[in-house]
């Protein structure tokens, strides 16, 4: 229809919205992402899989934490088939297996500014406030039903300098190499000295305040107005309007 919008093109979208398939063309890259594989509905669960326990599991294309459970993250070969008969039950897709990343969390917010990307203050997601009991990752309950208001952030991340830039540089590739513009965010665990990609959300909300990317954005001095405009400013460029 020929008309400008803003961020990724439909193929950008089309590829991060299967979190298996995003995985794959970063591995694909060298870059780093949990060990994984799918099951199908109708499917069964492979009992000879390779990966490591915990494993967690989510349904292949959601987003806002949704499927996301304490019961997600599984320590054995029944609870993880109780938990791909749910994710295919409840969402009539395929759950994605991938190994339980017990580390730092930290969300990645990129901007592209005169062609080229600029990484903002890394987010550290801070789970250890939550009270005893609760799942320490981005559950649907945790993320979307009250509990977040035990959640602390820390922008920039406390990482250690090396691993904060080797991060910045894998979000960086991974822009380029999913075709990303405008802005996008990742998700990304850190583990002794290794980084992995779990989730790179090529249309991020833009809620003031509540999303990652806003509070990313204030700690480099920007407010809403300013991310807003360098967005279109982006997309102006690339149109040359
Ligand atoms: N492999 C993993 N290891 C540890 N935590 C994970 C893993 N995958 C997901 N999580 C947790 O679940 C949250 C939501 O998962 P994510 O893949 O980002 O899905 P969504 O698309 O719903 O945001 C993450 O922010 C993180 O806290
Ligand atoms: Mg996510």
């Amino acid at each position: 229809m020929g008309v400008p919008y803003t961020a990724a093109p439909a193929m950008t979208h089309a590829i991060c919205i299967d979190k298996a398939v995003t995985k794959s063309v970063l591995m694909s890259h060298g870059l780093g992402t949990a060990r994984f594989f799918v099951v199908h509905p109708g499917e069964r669960v492979p009992e000879d899989h390779s990966l490591d326990y915990p494993l967690i599991v989510k349904p292949l294309h959601e987003g806002s934490s949704k499927g996301l459970r304490k019961e997600s993250v599984v320590k054995n070969l029944e609870s993880l088939k109780n938990a791909v008969k749910w994710i295919h039950e409840n969402f009539k897709e395929g759950a994605l297996v991938e190994e339980f990343i017990e580390g730092t969390e930290v969300t990645v917010g990129l901007l592209e500014a005169e062609g080229d990307v600029r990484v903002l203050p890394l987010l550290e997601i801070d789970f250890s406030g939550l009270p005893e009991g609760v799942e320490r990752f981005y559950s649907d309950r945790v993320k979307n039903q009250g509990l977040d208001v035990y959640i602390k952030y820390h922008a920039p991340a406390r990482l250690p300098e090396k691993m904060y830039r080797t991060v910045e540089e894998a979000a960086k590739r991974a822009f380029r190499i999913l075709g990303l513009r405008d802005y996008a965010r990742m998700d990304v665990r850190i583990k002794e000295d290794k980084y992995y990609i779990l989730d790179v959300n090529s249309l991020p909300l833009l809620v003031p305040e509540y999303s990652d990317i806003t509070k990313m954005a204030k700690a480099a001095g920007m407010s809403y107005d300013d991310l807003v405009l360098s967005i279109i400013r982006s997309a102006r460029r690339r149109y040359g309007i």
